[in-house]
This record gives structure tokens, C-alpha cells and sequence, in this order.
């Protein structure tokens, strides 16, 4: 069938469609309904049904013969250590470590925190919460103790899981300290944690909180599966929205198993037994779907790669990997891929890749001297998709496992099935093709997307709904060409995308304005030829203040870092004696970004005082920007 006929057979019949999807995963109460559409506009999909979500990665896979085959294949250059586990032992270590947790009475529907680094613990703790119908929330290693509190506190967790300590190409991250910071911190506190304790560095027990790894599962009866409603949360992901309060997407169980299911045939073209990698971190979405959970509920070996794309050692590492081992579908982001371009521009340490057969990116715009680049040294389809944390999917893409369609550089080619993708206008009307304006999903959103917020269900009809009634808003802008490709261009709100991880400016100015010398601020995301955007603050300091600039700039980044953590990669801010502003006093960054961009850009006519553009291009002038 081509892609025209299963889009198509979606369109006229999506309760057929996703019912048929279905069939490829074992339910203990088989769906019979696919949408629930009784809190319209709010849905939810196989409501009816029970499953579990960790019998379907792994244990069906013993069950079905796999068991000596590899689950998981953790490679991590910066300990020089790899180690295989295969679907047998994988059942093992996932049955022990959920019957621990359950001897420590975690139950169906406790929040569990995760915070790993990329070891196979890592998805195991995943998978134990999804055995036992635990909520988990991963938080990526890149944040900051006060990011981690946040969440402690609005998702409260029973438990958290952690390691003692991550590796980064020039220091150790100290995740313990961070941690106890981080409870410290939280009013909300966890009745236990469990530490695993790595090599490098073995972390200091809180006595009567924190249990080592194993000592907490010795002896312990190994747990098993247990049955959740279709609808029940299977994990929560914190993302970046426009204030400094991350966003809690929830991620309902049977729609994610079966979304995932489907797309690992259909988009990826992997089945039982191949391998497949996505060189992403489990802190952030790429990671849920496609190391922990996609590969697995498919029967393919999956890779946990502990390294960068440049530096563990060189910019051959992802090469390396692929063909030691045999690597059919890789996923990467953009960013990672111009990091290996810098350093190996004619792809001289490229070789020949037998077993590769595509490339995805995902994550940010797909540059086409990027793509140009992997296309002509790979020697593979090069395959942009596009998706978001909320979806855990991708939106469009060209699925290679039912057609590969013409490739359109700079487009993520095609909606997938479940996705009715629409470009609006300010008024909520579609437009024509080639016209630019807000991207929009008409409802209801497929199986595996986000049903709602984590405790916040209003912020969810507010950032989603509310705006362009009977859709999902994107919060992207772009446009369809005439042949139904989609073009995505930029976000409408404040999101910018630093080496494909998501920020909020929002979160970042509330940062800055903590400062005691700050009386006003804004940032903003400038292009950046290695990590697509980069932020850049503009302060404006409190009157009276005499304090030398380059002090309070050095101040800012530092309680950049202590406040959201490293990822921010806040590096560079400028004093200011104004910020340009509309009359009714809103901050043009948009006009800022142009100018820093150097390009073309026109004198809002809303703005309040045309003079202060002047000294804003001279203050980016000083920073290396706005030489167009
Ligand atoms: N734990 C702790 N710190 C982390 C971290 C983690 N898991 N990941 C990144 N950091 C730190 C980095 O060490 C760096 O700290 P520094 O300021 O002390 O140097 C900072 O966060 C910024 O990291 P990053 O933006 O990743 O820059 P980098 O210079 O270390 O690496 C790339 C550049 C391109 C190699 C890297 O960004 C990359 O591999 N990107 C791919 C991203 C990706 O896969 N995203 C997933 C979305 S699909
Ligand atoms: P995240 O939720 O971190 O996955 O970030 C999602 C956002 O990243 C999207 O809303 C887009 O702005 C951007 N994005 C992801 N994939 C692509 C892509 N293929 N092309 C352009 N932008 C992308």
C-alpha cells in the first residue's frame, strides 16, 4: 500500500485504523472502542482496556523465543565499558527491581522520579515503574537542583531513582549532591531513594532515606506485571513552555504502546531483531519513545550510547557504533551531526556503513548543508521528521516502512496518519498552500498523545486549545506546499531550541530578574551555526546601581547554571539602559532576534521609542552579532 492509501484508510475510518493497530500488542482486556469522546475536547483513547506496558517490552519477547536476544546494549566511551543484556536478563532485572519497589510499598499510580544518566539502569527503572502501573518522570541530568525540586514538588513522587554521579566529556556530574539540593529544596519529600552507585563515584547515603541499588533488591520476590486501564498515565515528562513553570505531559499507557508499536514498522522499518539507535539522552522525549520504549515493544535491540558525537574520541564515535553494532535505523538530532561536520567536513572518517539503511532527525529544523552533508557521505535516505514531548511521536515524516516518498529539503515531508495537520491564520482559517501561519492539529489528536497537563488541565485547555477551537496548537509556524509537505519555520511563543533541547526565554528572564541588580531583562535565541539557536540576555540594571557590567554578566551566567542547570548554555549577556518595547509595553524580541541576525527586519509600528533599536544593534554589535 502506498503512503496516499494508508493515510487515506486513517481518514475514513480512524476507529478501524487504530482498532487494527492494536492488534499488534497483548492486552489482558482487549479494546473494543478506540476514541473516548465524552469530555470532548478533551479525549482519550482505548479507555476500555487493560494492559501493561512493561509485559509488552519485554516479557512477551521471553515468552515468544527472544530471550537470548539483546534488549539493550549500553556503549559508553567516557567509562570505556560495554555490556550487553539480553530479553531473558532484562526480565530478570526489571521483575527484581519492580518487586523491591513494591516491597517498599510502591503501588499502581505513585510518581516515581528518575534521574539518570544513559545507562541501562535507566531504562530498567522505566520499565519497573511501568511493570508496577507507577507513574515515572525522568529529569534529564543537564538541570540544575532547582529544576529538579520543581518537579519533586509537582508531581510528588513516592520514590526516586538515582545514579550517583553522570559522566561528561570535562567533568563528573555529582547527581547525589544535586539530589539532596533538590529534596532540600522541594517542600514535597520523598519516602525513600535508591541510588545506584557507579565506579567513578560512589555517593554518601542519607541514612533512613537513601538505599543502595542492589542491597534494595536482595532477596527480594520479583514482581509482576500489572494490569492498568488503557488511560492510565504511563509517565509524565516536564517540558519547556512560556513561563518559568514547566509543563507536566502526561502520556496515556495503551495509545503510547500502540502509536509506537505502529510507527516502528512504518515509519523506521524495524521489526523483531533489528537494531535500532537514537542517539538522544532518556531525559527527553526522543529517549522515552525511541530508546526505552519503541525498540523494545518492538523486539529490536536497542543502543545506550554514553558518549557525544564528537570528543568519545573523535567525530567517527556514531560510525563506530553503527557498524560494531550492525545498526539498521539511526535517529539523531540535527545539531549532533553539525557537531561531526565541524570536525570532519569531507567526511573522511566516514566509512562504508553495510548494516545502515536510514537516517532521522528530529529535534530542530534540519539545516540542508546538514543534510546535503549525511546524504552525500552516509550514502543512506536521510529522513527529517518532525514531533514535540506533547505528541511522543512524529507529526510528519516520510515513512519509509510503507513508501519512501520524494525527499524535499527543508521539509519533514508528510502528516502521518492520526494527524489532520493544518495551517491557520490569526482568525482560525486555514490558508493556502505556501502561505505561512500557525500550524494546527484539528482534534482529536492520535492514540499516545497528550491527553492532558499533570495537575493542571486548565494550563492544558489554555496553552492548546483555547486559542484555535477544535484544534491542537502547535505553537510552530510554517507552511504545506502544494504536494501536502509540511515547512516548519519557527515557534510562536517562547520556545527556543538550543542543540535540540527545548528552552523556555520565559524561564530564563524569570532567572535574570532574580538578580538584585536587575531591574528589567529579556532573552532572546540567536542563530548559532553549531546548535541552531543560542540565548542571549539583555539586562537593564536597577538605578543606582554602579556595579561593573562584566561582574553582574558573570553573576547572571552562573545563576544561570546553578538555576536551570548546564543545558541552558547561557553564556553571553549585554548591559543595556533600555529595552525596545511597544507602547503597550511588550518586549520586541522578535525584532531583537532579526537585528542580532542581521536580517532583513522593519521598524514595528507599534513600538514606543524607535531610538532605543539603535543602541540595542550597537550592544549586539559588541557581542560579535548584527554585522549584516
Ligand atoms: N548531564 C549534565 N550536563 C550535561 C548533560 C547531561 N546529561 N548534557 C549536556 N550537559 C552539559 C554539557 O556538559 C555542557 O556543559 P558545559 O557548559 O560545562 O560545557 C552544557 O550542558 C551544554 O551542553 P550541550 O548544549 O549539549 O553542548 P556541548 O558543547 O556539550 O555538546 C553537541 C554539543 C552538539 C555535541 C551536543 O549538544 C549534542 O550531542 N547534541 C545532541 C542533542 C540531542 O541529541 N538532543 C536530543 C533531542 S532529539
Ligand atoms: P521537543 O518537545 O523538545 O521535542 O521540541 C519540539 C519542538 O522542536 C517542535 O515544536 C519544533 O519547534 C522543534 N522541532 C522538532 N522537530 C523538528 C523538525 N524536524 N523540524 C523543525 N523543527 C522541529
Amino acid at each position: 500500500m502506498s503512503y496516499a492509501q494508508v493515510y487515506g484508510q486513517w481518514q475514513k475510518d480512524p476507529e478501524g485504523f487504530w482498532l487494527s493497530a492494536a492488534e499488534g500488542l497483548d492486552w489482558v482486556k482487549k479494546p473494543v472502542k478506540a476514541l473516548d469522546d465524552s469530555r470532548a475536547p478533551l479525549y482519550e483513547w482505548f479507555t476500555d482496556a487493560q494492559v501493561n506496558t512493561c509485559w509488552n517490552a519485554v516479557d512477551r519477547h521471553v515468552i515468544a523465543g527472544r530471550g537470548k536476544q539483546p534488549a539493550i546494549i549500553h556503549d559508553s566511551p567516557v567509562t570505556g565499558t560495554k555490556h550487553v543484556i539480553t530479553y531473558a536478563e532484562l526480565q530478570d532485572r526489571v521483575s527484581r527491581l519492580a518487586g523491591a519497589l513494591k516491597a517498599k510499598g510502591i503501588v499502581k499510580g505513585d510518581r516515581v522520579i528518575i534521574y539518570m544518566p544513559m545507562v541501562p539502569e535507566a531504562l530498567e527503572a522505566m520499565l519497573a515503574c511501568a511493570r508496577l502501573g507507577a507513574i515515572h518522570s525522568v529529569v534529564f541530568g543537564g538541570f540544575a537542583a532547582n529544576e529538579l525540586a520543581v518537579r519533586i514538588d509537582d508531581c510528588t513522587p513516592k520514590a526516586i531513582i538515582a545514579a550517583s554521579c553522570g559522566i561528561e566529556l570535562n567533568r563528573v556530574v555529582h547527581y547525589k549532591p544535586l539530589l539532596d539540593a533538590a529534596i532540600d529544596q522541594a517542600d514535597h519529600k520523598p519516602d525513600f531513594c535508591v541510588i545506584f552507585q557507579r565506579e567513578q563515584e560512589v555517593a554518601k547515603l542519607t541514612p533512613g532515606r537513601d538505599v543502595a541499588w542492589h542491597e534494595f533488591q536482595y532477596g527480594v520476590t520479583p514482581a509482576d506485571c500489572v494490569p492498568v486501564e488503557g488511560n492510565h498515565p504511563a509517565y509524565i515528562l516536564y517540558t519547556s513552555g512560556t513561563t518559568g513553570a514547566p509543563k507536566g505531559v502526561v502520556r496515556p499507557t495503551a495509545g503510547h504502546l500502540v502509536a509506537l508499536n505502529w510507527t516502528m514498522a512504518a515509519i523506521y522499518n524495524v521489526g523483531a531483531g533489528d537494531v535500532f539507535w537514537a542517539a538522544s539522552d532518556v531525559g527527553w522525549v526522543v529517549g522515552h519513545s525511541y530508546i526505552c520504549y519503541a525498540p523494545l515493544i518492538a523486539g529490536c535491540t536497542t543502543i545506550v550510547y554514553e558518549g557525544k558525537p564528537v570528543g568519545t574520541p573523535d567525530a567517527a564515535a556514531f560510525w563506530r557504533v553503527i557498524n560494531e553494532h550492525k545498526v539498521k535505523s539511526f535517529f539523531t538530532a540535527p545539531t549532533a551531526l553539525r557537531a561531526i561536520k565541524r570536525d570532519d567536513p569531507e567526511g573522511k572518517l566516514v566509512p562504508s556503513l553495510p548494516t545502515l539503511q536510514a537516517l532521522y532527525l528530529a529535534g530542530e529544523r534540519a539545516d540542508p548543508d546538514t543534510i546535503h552533508w549525511a546524504q552525500n557521505h552516509l550514502k543512506v535516505p536521510v529522513i527529517d521528521h518532525w514531533w514535540q514531548t506533547e505528541t511522543g511521536y512524529a507529526i510528519a515524516a516520510n515513512p519509509l516502512g510503507i513508501e519512501h516518498l520524494p525527499v524535499k529539503i527543508g521539509s519533514p515531508s508528510v502528516a502521518m496518519p492520526g494527524y489532520d495537520v493544518q495551517v491557520l491564520d490569526e482568525g482560525g482559517h486555514p490558508v493556502s498552500p505556501g502561505t505561512l501561519g500557525a500550524i494546527a492539529i484539528k482534534l482529536p489528536l492520535p492514540p499516545g498523545t497528550l491527553p492532558t497537563l499533570w495537575n493542571a488541565e486548565d494550563r492544558f485547555r489554555r496553552s492548546y486549545l483555547n486559542h484555535f477551537p477544535g484544534y491542537y496548537e502547535t505553537g510552530d509556524a510554517g507552511y504545506v506546499d502544494a504536494d501536502g509537505y509540511l515547512y516548519i519555520m519557527a515557534r510562536t511563543d517562547d520556545v527556543i531550541n538550543v542543540a535540540g533541547h527545548r528552552l523556555s526565554t520565559g524561564a530564563m528572564e524569570e532567572v535574570l530578574a532574580s538578580h538584585k541588580d536587575v531591574a528589567e531583562c529579556a532573552v532572546i535565541g540567536v542563530a548559532d551555526d553549531l546548535k541552531g539557536q543560542s540565548p542571549l540576555g539583555f539586562l537593564c540594571l536597577n538605578k543606582g546601581s554602579n556595579r561593573p557590567h562584566d561582574e553582574v554578566v558573570k553573576e547572571c551566567v552562573k545563576l544561570m547554571r546553578d538555576q536551570i542547570g548546564p543545558v541552558a548554555d547561557f553564556k553571553r549577556a549585554v548591559v543595556v539602559d533600555r529595552l525596545p518595547k511597544t507602547r503597550s509595553g511588550k518586549i520586541l524580541r522578535g525584532t531583537m532576534v532579526k537585528i542580532a541576525d542581521s536580517q532583513p527586519w522593519k521598524m514595528p509600528a507599534t513600538i514606543d521609542d524607535p531610538t532605543i533599536l539603535d543602541e540595542i544593534t550597537t550592544a549586539l554589535k559588541s557581542l560579535g552579532f548584527a554585522r549584516g
